[in-house]
């Protein structure tokens, strides 16, 4: 993290290309805004979009210099791997059915990678590039970037510190509503691909919003389920992929957990919220009201802890960047987990040892994680809403 001072962490900082995020797209803008907030990392290279003109158009738009514009992922990976100043990593944030092989393309020439979620349609492509990483000795971030939230950190905290006592249940919901209707059959860029089987894998919504919400249940609470039951649907007549799952979970240590997610649910926006019930107290965060964390004990009032009012566990206010009271929100939980990864890679680099507060990014295990809680809650609903082993291929 950035309170080290030492001369070999204040030269220039990382170079990082990207693959998609061209014109219309939705996440990769998200990506260089929140990598530009701490200025540890300058785009210098990428591969924008299929259409020549518009990767262009974008690159130019960006300042990335002419000669760092490719016509494909794996060109970049090759030409990048020959220049003496090389990017130091990439960011891959395009449909899901391509992370696979670009991730590949840039691990095997021996670049750090991080790639959005869900990392890839099959649980042993996400394990290859695990084992791929680990040969190379390379740094692998996913972008579960709701972990970056303050408040999520302050949260795990509490739960590590035992102030819940003993966890009995996980209850989490998602619910957005912009796939109310049949948004695919239009001309909508997001939509298109993410209800093409071919482009999105086995599911949608839970691949595209399910993946967040299990991911943030482990994080807070440090347990992976053990097994799960499903039911996976459209909500909207004619879909071919989900809009909707229910999804009953056991965790280690026998914790019980129930989630509900969808993109039909009319009305609403972007309503993650998870619950955590201990056996002393309970704790509740909304991500439409990220700076704060509701606790509730039994038999007063519910309390709201406010980011940076009244102490903090030292891992969130690390992470916390303004005075309470001045919003933070999205972009700053993407800079955070860019700010971990990116300060590893910085120390790294540098020969030193990243502390706790650097390593606090989504790796590539989260990526795998989630990869797996698609496939198995496709499998349970698949067999009539069956109990199903999380674990396995
Ligand atoms: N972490 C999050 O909170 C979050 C939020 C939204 C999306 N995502 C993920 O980010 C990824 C992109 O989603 P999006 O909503 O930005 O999609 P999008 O359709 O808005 O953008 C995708 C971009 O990739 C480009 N592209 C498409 N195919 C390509 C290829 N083969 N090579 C290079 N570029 C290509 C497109 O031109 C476009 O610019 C998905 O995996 C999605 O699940 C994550």
């Amino acid at each position: 993290m950035t309170e080290d001072h030492s001369p070999a962490l204040t030269r220039t900082p990382l170079t990082y290309g990207m693959v998609g995020g061209g014109p219309g797209g939705f996440i990769g803008q998200v990506h260089r805004q929140a990598l530009a907030m701490d200025g540890l990392a300058q785009l210098t290279a990428g591969f924008f979009a299929r259409d020549e003109t518009r990767c262009r158009e974008t690159a130019l738009d960006l300042r990335v210099p002419q000669d760092r514009i490719y016509s494909s992922a794996q060109e970049m990976a090759d030409k990048e791997a020959e220049r003496e100043d090389r990017i130091d990593f990439v960011a891959v944030v395009t449909p899901n059915h391509v992370h696979y092989p670009i991730c590949k393309a840039f691990l095997q020439r021996g670049f750090h990678v991080v790639c959005d979620k869900p990392l890839t349609l099959e649980i042993h492509e996400a394990e290859d590039l695990a084992e791929l990483a680990e040969k190379h000795g390379l740094m692998f971030g996913v972008t579960h970037a709701y972990n970056g939230y303050p408040m999520v950190k302050q949260a795990r905290a509490m739960v590590a510190a035992g102030e819940l006592g003993e966890l009995r249940y996980i209850n989490g919901e998602y619910a957005q509503d912009w796939l109310w209707q049949r948004l695919e059959l239009t001309e909508h860029k997001q939509a298109g691909w993410r209800l093409d089987p071919k482009r999105t894998g086995r599911a949608s919504t839970l691949g595209d919003i399910g993946t967040h919400l299990d991911n943030l249940a482990t994080y807070i609470t440090g347990l992976t389920p053990t097994r799960l039951l499903a039911r996976v649907e459209a909500l909207v007549p004619g879909r071919v992929l989900d809009d909707t799952a229910t999804v009953m979970l056991e965790y280690e240590g026998g914790v019980s957990g129930l989630f509900w997610l969808s993109q039909a649910a009319v009305g609403h926006d972007n309503g993650l919220k998870l619950r955590v019930m201990g056996e002393k107290a309970s704790l509740e965060w909304s991500q439409e009201a990220p700076d704060t964390l509701i606790i509730k004990e039994p038999g007063g009032p519910s309390r709201t802890v406010s980011r940076a009012r009244g102490p903090m566990y030292p891992e969130a206010t690390v992470y916390s960047r303004f005075p309470s009271g001045h919003p933070e929100g999205y972009l700053e939980c993407f800079a955070n987990t860019y700010k971990a990864f990116c300060s590893t890679l910085i120390k790294r680099k540098a020969g030193l040892e990243p502390n706790a507060a650097d390593l606090d990014f989504p790796g590539v295990e989260a990526g795998i994680k989630g990869v797996r809680f698609i496939h198995r809650c496709v499998d349970s609903s698949e067999r009539g809403a069956a109990w199903v082993d999380f674990a396995g291929d």
